[in-house]
């Protein structure tokens, strides 16, 4: 049976994309060019492709971007030079520096440098204390603020919404969660968040209207997990061996797509769901930051 509760990421990325290609002619009728830099440290072959996508999606809106590679070895100082580098140049409006970084840099301290009217990323304190305190003049993770994208433009009703988040982490899981429990139109949900140790956490996402799967970790949300009918985001890029496969080994992400789609109100198919809109909500930014530094 052929099912129809697929969330077309793709698509519904394309319409952002589309909205935000208008905002940037409105820039460049001004004279105004948004600038985007990537930062990539060491040659991790995940940052590799996904800095790969997003500066092809950046020239594709007339976003100018440049990416700086820097080798494995480079210092937590060199790093900070950089960044205060563009930080003081005018015609960068967004600073994305790809994590992971090398174990001797602290992230918390790349991301505290980068300029909070910078960080397209959300993760500078600043941004992230804004989140947490409902201020919506700082940016958002793109990837949180993606998945909830795609909840509003999928028409899924979110207010009251019993939501269970798998992971916890700083780039997903906790950003999640304050944006569903904003007292907001499209979020006041009743928000779970379960973690590596979390007791019960099938039965807690059996009560899920929503279930967010965000743990790395390889189909972990099962059919018997999944309420019938709920919608289930899959946010998990997971790479696992696969001898039939080419290369070896295949993505997959943290839900057994193949058996919990049946059961599924809605589910985003991956890829194709969370992953492009990561980058349109990137995009976005961008264009959000280069507005507010030429208003
Ligand atoms: N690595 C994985 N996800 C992200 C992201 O959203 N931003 C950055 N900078 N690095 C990442």
């Amino acid at each position: 049976m052929a099912l129809d509760n697929l969330i077309d990421g793709r698509a519904i990325a394309e319409q952002i994309h589309g909205e935000t290609a208008q905002r940037v002619a409105a820039l460049k009728a001004r004279g105004i060019q948004p600038g985007l830099m990537f930062v990539r440290v060491g040659e991790d072959p995940a940052s590799k492709v996904y800095v790969g996508m997003k500066e092809k999606t950046s020239a594709r809106l007339g976003i100018h971007s440049q990416t700086t590679v820097l080798p494995e070895t480079t210092t937590e100082n060199e790093l900070l030079a950089l960044i205060e580098q563009l930080n003081a140049d005018n015609n960068v409006h967004g600073i994305l520096v790809q994590a992971p970084l090398p174990k001797h840099i602290s992230e918390t301290k790349i991301y505290s440098t980068v300029l909070p009217q910078k960080d397209v990323d959300g993760f500078h304190p600043v941004n992230v204390g804004k989140l947490m305190l409902g201020d919506t003049s700082g940016f958002l993770p793109c990837t949180p603020a993606g998945v909830h994208e795609l909840l509003i433009r999928s028409n899924v009703s979110i207010s009251g919404a019993e939501v269970v988040i798998l992971g916890r982490g700083n780039i997903v899981g906790k950003p999640m969660a304050a944006i569903l429990i904003q007292k907001h139109k499209n979020a006041n949900a009743t928000v779970t968040v379960c973690h590596s140790q979390s007791r019960h956490i099938a039965e807690h996402c059996r009560r899920a209207d929503i279930i967010v799967a965000a743990l790395g970790s390889a189909e972990f949300v099962k059919a018997d997990m999944v309420k019938p009918g709920a919608v289930v985001m899959d946010v998990g890029v997971n790479r696992i061996a696969d001898p039939t496969a080419k290369s070896g080994s295949r993505l997959v992400g943290d839900v057994d797509f193949a058996n919990v789609q049946p059961i599924a109100g809605k589910i985003t198919p991956n890829p194709g769901g969370v992953g492009p809109m990561t980058i349109a909500l990137l995009m976005q930014n961008t264009v959000r930051a280069a507005e507010l530094a030429t208003k």
